[in-house]
């Protein structure tokens, strides 16, 4: 053990801390064989490899080859970002970042005189408000403690790591957005943060997602057998599809359709700046959960496919409920059947986008503004825009 007093000098004449020369364990492209490979080199410290990237430093091992690289199981060093392999995630990377933005660039003015005027909300128009910030506030720091504690050191691969790295600081920045939107409009912080473990209609979305990071985040677990691989594709499953590809579109259109009604312009200019991030994200967790199969066609049995069915079934039947909490009547123009529609027909092109069959045929979309905002090009167009509004601190119109 070395602490920061040790002078260098007698640091480096100890001994012990001559790295012993190892050799890289060769990696094959080969599924079959990758995974015997990883069978013989189980994760550990004392192979000088494994899926930390903080493992002991092989001196004098090969270069990294692009086949060398793996998204799960990899045995290659994690520290070098190039050569890519995966341009996607790093292209992802890229957009995030140009796409970066801050609270506090959005002026709340508005917003604060809509809250106080007694006549500019309906009292069930504030309290969809006030639960949707409830909701999203834990919502984020979820996802954002999933990722780091969890994710991150299962996907072994460097581009996709750096894409991580983006979108956690994004789960911040969308935290700090309904702080900033809590605070602005004079909500009673410790009853919307505590709202996920008071109100049922917000406490069950979280409930059913923790078990699936709870398993990642168990310090014993790790990936390299069928059923453990099983797992973790089950967790982004989960997470990536179900909690942020459904669990937030309905609070998204509720809060989206304020702002074009030209209420609480503000609050639905942080929500649509964060649903911009939240598509990239579930974008990338696709890629990342196609990546896996691709590598691993092993994993993708029909049973596990069902389960998978049934698993994002059950997240809709959930989003559904949630509609019907949070809009117990009809309020601005939409009710709670459209958007039984709209999860319905989203869920369908989740489904179509990791390889599974439509299970709502005919479902259609009660909200085609929601998938203008969403859409790919529209993004990339925002993404080249963005630059110039960020610097003249341009809004983002409705
Ligand atoms: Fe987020
Ligand atoms: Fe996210």
């Amino acid at each position: 053990m070395y602490n920061w007093d040790d002078p260098i000098n007698d640091a480096l004449s100890k001994p012990d801390i001559v790295p012993e020369k190892k050799v890289a364990p060769k990696i094959s492209t080969d599924s079959s064989q990758a995974s015997a490979d990883v069978e013989s080199f189980p994760a550990s410290k004392d192979n000088g490899v494994g899926s930390t990237g903080m493992e002991d430093i092989e001196q004098g091992a090969a270069r990294i080859q692009v086949d060398d690289k793996a998204i799960i199981n990899c045995r290659a060093d994690l520290n070098q970002l190039v050569p890519f392999k995966y341009e996607w995630a790093w292209q992802k990377y890229l957009d995030g970042s140009a796409n970066h933005w801050m609270p506090e660039e959005i002026p709340m003015h508005d917003d604060i005189k809509c809250w106080n005027d007694p006549n500019a909300l309906r009292p069930e128009e504030r309290e969809m408000v006030e639960r949707n910030l409830g909701f999203f506030s834990t919502a984020d720091s979820l996802v954002a403690n999933n990722l780091v504690l969890a994710v991150y050191k299962h996907i072994t691969n460097p581009e996709c790591r750096q894409y991580l790295l983006r979108q956690a600081f994004e789960e911040a920045i969308h935290t700090h957005a309904y702080q900033y939107c809590v605070q602005s409009l004079g909500l009673d912080e410790a009853r919307i943060f505590n709202m996920y473990r008071e109100l049922p209609a917000v406490a069950t979305k979280a409930e059913w997602a923790l078990p699936f990071t709870q398993s990642l985040g168990d310090p014993a677990f790790k990936t390299g057998t069928h059923d453990d691989d099983q797992r973790l594709l089950r967790d982004l499953i989960a997470f990536y599809v179900v909690f942020e590809g459904i669990f937030f579109y309905v609070g998204f259109t509720q809060i989206l359709s304020l702002g074009r009604r030209n209420l609480l312009t503000g609050v639905s200019q942080q929500f649509q700046y964060i649903l911009r991030d939240e598509s990239m994200h579930m974008n990338f967790g696709m890629d990342v959960i196609n990546q896996i199969k691709n590598e691993n066609p092993n994993l993708w049995t029909e049973s596990f496919q069902q389960d998978m069915i049934d698993l994002i079934k059950t997240g809709v039947d959930l989003e559904i409920q949630y509609g019907r909490d949070t809009m117990p009547k009809p309020m601005l123009g939409m009710d709670a059947n459209q958007f039984e529609e709209y999860i319905k027909f989203i869920a369908n092109r989740r489904f179509q986008r990791i390889g599974l069959p439509h299970q709502y045929p005919g479902a259609t979309n009660p909200f085609e503004w929601m998938s203008e905002m969403m859409d790919l090009n529209k993004e990339k167009n925002f993404f080249e825009t963005r630059v110039t509004e960020y610097k003249t601190g341009g809004q983002l119109k409705f």
